[in-house]
Order: C-alpha cells, then sequence, then structure tokens
C-alpha cells in the first residue's frame, strides 16, 4: 500500500482544464478580497467580544484580538504562498497533495469539510438568533417553536436556519458570481454596521471603564470531566480568569472570529489571476478585519464596564443600554445580513473541497460534475446543502463551536509544515508570494496552533476522532483503491511555460 503517493502540481494544474470539471475563471482580487471578509466578520465579532472580554480578559480583549491575529496571519502567510505556487480548487487538501502524500491530504479534505459545513451550521443558527432578534424588535414574531432554542436537546426544529440554508444553497448552485454579487450587497451593509458601532460608540466612552485595563487574575476556570480543556487533562494547565494569562484564554476563543481567510484559497481556480490576486485577497482580509475587530472591542469596553458587558449579543446591548434602541434594532438587522454572507461562503468552500476530493477519485467522481449551464458542481451542492440544513436546524445550538476550531486548526498546522516541505521537493516552481523566514515562520505557525488547538476540551477531540476514524474507514474501503493518481490516471504533466498565470 502506498497511502504517501503525491499528486504533482502539474497535475493538479491539468485537471482544471478537464472540461467535464471546469470551474469558470471569473474572481477579480477585489471579489476575493469582499469573499474573505464576507466569511471573515461573522458571529464571532457580534457575540464573541462580549463573552471574552466579560469572563476573561476584559479590555484586555484588545490584545486578546491581536494575538488570534497574528496566529491567524503567520498561518494566512503559508496559506498565501501555497495558493500563489498551486492555484487549484480545494485549499489545503491539494496543498498537501503535492507534498505529505494522500493520506494526509485526504485527512486535511476530511477536515476542512467539518470545519466548513459545521461552520456554515453554526453560524446559520446564530443568524436564526439575531433573525428572531430583529423581528422582536420592528414588532413582528416568529413562532417560539419553529426558532432557535435555548435547550441543549436534540429534537427541535429551527425552521428560520433551515430556510436560510435552502435559499443559499440554490443561490451557490446558481453560480458563484451571481452568489458573490449577493454576497457584495450583504458585506457592504455588514462592514457598515461595523464601521457604525465603532463610530457611534466612540461618543459613549468613558475612560473609567478602562480601569483596570488588565483586570487582576481571578484564577483558573472551572472545568473538569470531559469538558476540560485537553491540555488540562494531559499536564494539569488550567484555563485562566483574568490578568495575562487571561488575555491568551481569550484569544482561544476570539479565534473563530478569524476563521474563513483559509477560504479565499478554496476558489482558486475560479480566480483570473491566481498567483497576485489571491496572496492580496487572504492576507488582505485578514489585516482588514483584525482593524475592524480591535476597534470594536476597544469601542465596546469603553462603553460597557467589562463584567456588565452581555455575553450574548454585546453589540447591539451596549447601545440598548446607552438608551439608544433604534441603534440596536439596526445593529441587529446588519448581523442578519453580515451572518448570512458567512454561511453562504462557509459553504461554497465546503462544495469546493468536496469537488477536488470527487474529482481525485476519493470519492466518488461521478458526483464532482460541473453543469454545462451553470458551471457549478451540482450535485456536490445540494448535497452540503442538505447537510448543512439538517444539522443547523435540528442540533442545539452551542454544542458544535469547538468542531469547527478544532478541524481548523489542524489544517493550519499541516499547511503550514507543508510550506517548507514543498520549497524542499519542488524548488522549481515558481512562487510570486513567498513566506519570509521559512522553515521559522511555518514551524512557528503549527506550534501556535498546535498550543490552541490543546486548549480545546476532551469532549471535542474525542468528536473529532470519532469523524476522524469515519474518515479513514471511507478512504481505505473506497478512496484508495479509486484514487486517479492511484490508477496513474492523471493526465501527463503539460509545458505550462506560455501560460502567464501558472508556474513555469
Ligand atoms: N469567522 C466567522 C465568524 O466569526 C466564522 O462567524
Amino acid at each position: 500500500m502506498n497511502v504517501l503517493r503525491t499528486k504533482s502540481v502539474e497535475q493538479s494544474m491539468n485537471d482544471t482544464e478537464d472540461e467535464d470539471y471546469k470551474l469558470k475563471k471569473n474572481l477579480t482580487a477585489l471579489d476575493l478580497m469582499v469573499f474573505g471578509i464576507g466569511v471573515i466578520i461573522g458571529a464571532g465579532i457580534f457575540t464573541l467580544t462580549g463573552k471574552a472580554a466579560a469572563q476573561f480578559a476584559g479590555p484586555a480583549v484588545v490584545f486578546s484580538f491581536a494575538i488570534a491575529a497574528i496566529c491567524c496571519g503567520l498561518a494566512a502567510l503559508c496559506y498565501a504562498e501555497f495558493a500563489s505556487t498551486v492555484p487549484v480548487s480545494g485549499s489545503a487538501y491539494t496543498f498537501s497533495y503535492a507534498t505529505l502524500g494522500e493520506l494526509v491530504a485526504w485527512i486535511i479534505g476530511w477536515d476542512l469539510i467539518l470545519e466548513l459545513m459545521l461552520g456554515a451550521s453554526v453560524v446559520a443558527q446564530g443568524w436564526s438568533t439575531y433573525f428572531v432578534t430583529f423581528l422582536d424588535e420592528i414588532g413582528l414574531g416568529w413562532p417560539d417553536t419553529l426558532g432557535p432554542s435555548a435547550s441543549a436537546s436534540f429534537g427541535h426544529f429551527n425552521l428560520a436556519a433551515f430556510l436560510l440554508v435552502v435559499i443559499l444553497t440554490a443561490l451557490v448552485a446558481v453560480g458563484i458570481k451571481e452568489s458573490l454579487r449577493v454576497n457584495l450587497v450583504l458585506v457592504g451593509i455588514k462592514l457598515f454596521i461595523v464601521l457604525f458601532v465603532i463610530v457611534a460608540g466612540l461618543f459613549y466612552i468613558k475612560g473609567a471603564n478602562y480601569h483596570p485595563f488588565v483586570p487582576p487574575n481571578a484564577g483558573p476556570q472551572d472545568a473538569s470531566g470531559l469538558t476540560q480543556p485537553l491540555l488540562q487533562w494531559i499536564f494539569g494547565i488550567k484555563s485562566q480568569t483574568y490578568g495575562v494569562l487571561g488575555i491568551v484564554s481569550g484569544a482561544s476563543i476570539v479565534f473563530f472570529a478569524y476563521i474563513g481567510f483559509d477560504v479565499v484559497a478554496t476558489t482558486a481556480e475560479e480566480a483570473r489571476n491566481p498567483q497576485k490576486d489571491l496572496p492580496r485577497g487572504i492576507i488582505g482580509s485578514l489585516v482588514i478585519c483584525t482593524f475592524l475587530y480591535i476597534a470594536v472591542a476597544l469601542v465596546i469596553t469603553g462603553m460597557i464596564k467589562y463584567n456588565k458587558i452581555d455575553t450574548e449579543a454585546a453589540l447591539a446591548s451596549a447601545f440598548r443600554d446607552q438608551g439608544k434602541d433604534g441603534f440596536a434594532t439596526l445593529i441587529a438587522a446588519g448581523a442578519v445580513a453580515g451572518l448570512t454572507t458567512v454561511v453562504m461562503t462557509l459553504m461554497i468552500g465546503a462544495v469546493r473541497v468536496l469537488f477536488s476530493m470527487s474529482r481525485d477519485g476519493l470519492l466518488p467522481r461521478q458526483f464532482a460534475h460541473t453543469s454545462k449551464r451553470t458551471g457549478t458542481p451540482i450535485n456536490i451542492t445540494l448535497t452540503i446543502g442538505a447537510l448543512v440544513a439538517i444539522v443547523a436546524s435540528l442540533t442545539p445550538i452551542g454544542k458544535l463551536e469547538e468542531m469547527v476550531n478544532i478541524g481548523t486548526l489542524t489544517a493550519f498546522a499541516l499547511v503550514s509544515i507543508a510550506v517548507p516541505i514543498l520549497r524542499k521537493s519542488r524548488p522549481d516552481l515558481e512562487r510570486s508570494f513567498k513566506v519570509p523566514w521559512s522553515p521559522f515562520l511555518p514551524i512557528l505557525a503549527a506550534v501556535v496552533c498546535a498550543y490552541l488547538a490543546l486548549n480545546l476540551s476532551i469532549e471535542t477531540w474525542l468528536r473529532f476522532l470519532v469523524w476522524m476514524a469515519l474518515g479513514f474507514l471511507i478512504y481505505f474501503t473506497y478512496g484508495y483503491r479509486h484514487s486517479m493518481v492511484g490508477k496513474g490516471e492523471g493526465e501527463p504533466a503539460r509545458d505550462y511555460s506560455a501560460r502567464g498565470d501558472t508556474p513555469s
């Protein structure tokens, strides 16, 4: 058995030319940046800012945002180098197929599907909460039995989340350019709301709320059994509340707010000039979001004393507490628009990864056929849509967030390690973007990601292991035998020297 067989970069690029499995090359650098911002700014800033400030870091949550941004920035540099070298749909999955071998590629692809599908489901649930809040605020209602439920048990049907996913699936199936147009409008509204919070909030800041900026350490957080972080179970190191270590705990929470820049890399094949525009899209969207997040965190913690911040809907509540109910309604409306784009973009990412895996034969190949009319993989889109709709509408809220983080962190760590490996194995490839100080920075990125992953609960690790076991079962019973690379059916390498946008 040879599970370490690799798919050459040239072979991956050849596949993108196959008429039956071809995606349209439509996207510009601006599209990619909008796409990135569309998926990054979401439930994280609207809900987690309050939780991290109130429970872990106080006003120093701005440092938590900065630390999480540095961690993501390191991974983003690695993604950018890869995306500029191997501009093929599938993101980290494709990168690792070229470097670390088929089994690792499968593991990453399987991780990414977890991240993206569950991410879309979690944010769809968050969306339904804001949607119902918004309807309430404008005097309309939504039946309690068909909305989000606070109950932690299964069996409740969240119609609002279900309908959202059904509509978005239809949009994604029609075509990426069309869906990006809707995205552009929604991202515009979302940016306006975030800027509105920052500017309007400035007038309500009270200096006294910033004292103490780093609240004194209040000891470790209470967690035991399956809910304790894996790190605590192995080394006895507990998550701290407040103080300097509380800032680090806050960082592992707000990390979720940055998830999504990696999804830009899944659209590589649809970019007009992927080697220049992908690094711009990935890094640009991350930088813009970092500034906005830090500004929002500064404003909110300046408006309200950190221990009084609402941990559910901090942004809207901050204004309601100032007697500005109208502003709160506006923010809730903006959150509804904003979270819509996140769900859609995460679904597009999941479709692209599954598409690449099927095109490679690791999952049934017929699955990956693109429709002649829309240029999108319809079967895969409908499958992902159905799964996300089921998970979003039937699982209790608050159960799946950590699963998204673990899938993402594992993929980040593996991609980071793959950068120096590809540099060694294929020094000849043209790299229009290079991570500085390799291999030091990529290794540092992998270590930081591994550390954050160890901070997740034992329960999450166990669920993750079950998901991975299912993945191995599929790979060894189907994928290994049907792999196009394994069958030697990849086309012979083509000479790319004539094409301006691909490596020579
Ligand atoms: N970063 C995305 C969010 O905050 C996943 O919703």
